[in-house]
């Protein structure tokens, strides 16, 4: 006799790991796309010496960001929770501070990159620690996530000058 699951064609996680997985899901999807809207602005935003190269970082962690969202949100789908990847649910889903607009220093505009990274990473690895007990396969997505995420932080850590690293 078939299980639920292989009738509706979805993985076999009961309902109420399903929904808790999809959550967690959708609370690292609002966070990388926030942190590609802050990266954007400050992509704008920057201003000195380093222009060039943090201006070309910035955008490039984007592209990042913005792919590690796309990966986290196909998950939800294939384990049959919809994502929501637009502007309400990121203004309900977070509590991070916006980039002030007009001229950011460079080294600031390090600064805060490191800090909201930080940041991010520290929640995502706590949603990542409570996967292991719901579903492996969705917490290697979040696995893969902060690997990603702490590398960019090292690297942009590098740039912080020595002493405030
Ligand atoms: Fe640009």
């Amino acid at each position: 006799m078939n299980s639920g699951s292989t009738l509706t064609h979805l993985p076999p996680l009961g309902g109420h790991i399903h929904d808790e997985v999809g959550r967690e899901l959708q609370a690292t999807l609002v966070e990388l796309l926030d942190l590609s809207l802050v990266g954007k602005q400050l992509h704008w935003s920057v201003v000195g010496p380093q222009f060039r190269s943090l201006h070309e970082l910035l955008d490039e962690l984007v592209d990042s960001w913005r792919e590690l969202a796309d990966v986290v949100a196909e998950r939800a789908v294939a384990i049959g929770y919809w994502p929501d990847g637009q502007a309400d649910a990121i203004v309900a889903g977070q509590d991070v501070a916006p980039v002030k607009r007009g001229p950011i220093e460079d080294q600031d505009v390090v600064r805060q990159v490191a800090r909201r990274l930080a940041d991010t990473d520290e929640r995502i690895r706590v949603r990542m620690d409570r996967l292991a007990d719901l579903d492996v396969a969705s917490q290697d997505v979040l696995v893969g996530v902060v690997r990603e995420l702490e590398k960019q932080l090292w690297m942009v850590r590098a740039q912080l000058p020595h002493g405030t690293r």
